[in-house]
């Protein structure tokens, strides 16, 4: 009976065969150990030549590491295993056989493994690293169904910037000119003011000229956009479903992280609520730590985000960022004009913001003249404020970036491997 490996566990004693591919292998005189693996799992083939007959183990002995085959045997349950279980093989079919397979189990450099990353996927480490991607991708889905939330798309083709021009593909859209989305943000404002709760998934684009072990030119972005939120409300969501994503790895993807070394103490820890640290508190705590560089003003660096979030065994939101170094939309605080009702949500270990979000403003009067103020062609936005022309409400939302969260979870150290085909400044290939 034909099966896959991550499916072996029902048939403990019965013969199935598995397609699979040949990940590495060990051999003396009398037995063949294969490392198979189909995507679903991993598993150890034993080949044995007293049992097998003198063909089938020499084809198992001159098996190419990736080619690609048919086997047939017996399950049996093997303590010694990750996995639980292994393969004593008794038939041995060669669908495929690979020459020279590029990525051999010696080291490679950075930019070897990124040429052939379309090969590179296979690696165990990778394959763990997708896996968590996928469990994350899964759980926000969990997540926001379950607490009341529609998913909505926003388009990718778009005639706004809402992060600021600086970074914007650019495109002709026929006659017009149009962009890249650099977030669904102010789509999903308008998706709230119809459906109450929403989020979105998708791909988002950042001309950035940064080379940075954070930053990609195309990620993806989970969007939620909550109605009649206010500030601190926005922050409960946010801490609940961060936590709830990190528990859900924990639970679901217990195998890959033991594959990839993580330590998972430290992701044990991660549950709401998080810590708040105003924008006021985090520039004294900066220059008390030395950081002479900062002043009252500037946007957080790397560096500066890292010293805040050593603090803390939890991501922590930093809060009340200065207005003038943020977007148009967001609320300022009544109390002060000068910052916003804002926060950025760093991780731990370095692994820096992994959230952006506010409320929005919901003053027509006010957002025009915010529009005014960063020379932004109120044409081009008169859908956005006529949201706030017919009943319009407080609202706020948040941006989670995929890639930095996954990069987290798998503590891989650049998010280049947290997302299958990264675009990256220099790189379109493969
Ligand atoms: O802070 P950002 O720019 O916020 C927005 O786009 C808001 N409109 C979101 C919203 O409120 N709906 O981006 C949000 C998150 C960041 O915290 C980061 O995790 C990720 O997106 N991000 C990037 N990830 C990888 N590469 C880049 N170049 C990124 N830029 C932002
Ligand atoms: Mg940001």
């Amino acid at each position: 009976m034909k099966t896959t490996i991550n499916q072996v566990s029902g048939h403990v004693g019965q013969e199935v065969t598995i397609g699979a591919w040949l990940g590495n292998k060990r051999s003396s005189g009398k037995i063949a150990f294969l490392q198979l693996r189909d995507g679903s799992g991993f598993i150890q083939g034993v080949v044995v030549k007293s049992d097998v007959g003198e063909d089938i183990f020499q084809k198992a002995k001159s098996l190419t590491q990736e080619s690609s085959v048919f086997v047939t045997g017996i399950v049996k349950e093997d303590e010694r295993s990750p996995f639980g279980y292994e393969l004593e093989v008794k038939d041995l079919k060669v669908i495929h056989e690979s020459v020279d397979y590029p990525i051999t189990p010696k080291e490679h450099g950075t930019e070897f493994l990124m040429d052939h990353r379309h090969l590179w996927l296979r690696s165990n480490r990778q394959h763990a690293v997708m896996k968590i991607r996928n469990e994350i991708i899964r759980a926000t889905y969990e997540f926001f169904n379950t607490n009341g939330f529609v998913k909505v798309d926003p388009p990718i083709l778009t005639g706004s910037a809402p992060e600021g021009t600086s970074e914007l593909f650019h495109t002709k859209y026929f006659d017009e000119d149009a962009y890249l989305s650099q977030s669904g943000q102010l789509y999903m404002e308008a998706a709230a003011m119809a459906l109450g709760k929403v989020f979105s998934f998708g791909p988002t684009f950042r001309a950035e000229k940064s080379k940075t072990r954070r930053h990609l030119i195309e990620f993806w972005m989970i969007e939620p956009e909550m109605a009649f939120y206010e500030f601190e409300d926005n922050l409960v969501v946010q801490e609940e479903y961060v936590s709830f994503i990190v528990q859900s790895v924990l639970k679901n993807c217990r195998l890959e992280l033991t594959r990839l070394g993580r330590d998972t103490s430290v992701l044990e820890t991660i549950k709401a609520p998080f810590p708040r640290v105003h924008y006021d508190d985090a520039i004294k705590f900066l220059h008390e730590k030395g950081f002479t560089d900062i002043k009252w003003g500037d946007d957080l660096g790397a560096p500066h985000e890292t010293a805040i979030a050593e603090s803390y065994d939890k991501p922590v939101f930093i809060t009340h960022y200065p207005t003038a170094i943020k977007p148009f939309y967001m609320q300022p605080d009544p109390e002060r004009e000068d910052v916003v009702l804002c926060a950025d949500l760093i991780a731990p270990e370095g692994y820096g913001e992994i959230i952006g979000g506010s409320e929005r403003i919901h003053d027509l009067d006010l957002l025009k003249q915010r529009l005014d103020q960063h020379q932004l062609d109120p044409e081009a936005y008169k859908w956005y404020t006529e949201l706030r022309q017919y009943g319009s409400v407080p609202h706020s939302g948040f941006g989670l970036g995929l890639e930095r969260t996954v990069a987290w979870l798998s503590g891989v150290e650049h998010v280049r491997e947290s997302i299958p085909f990264p675009r990256l400044l220099n790189r379109l290939y493969p």
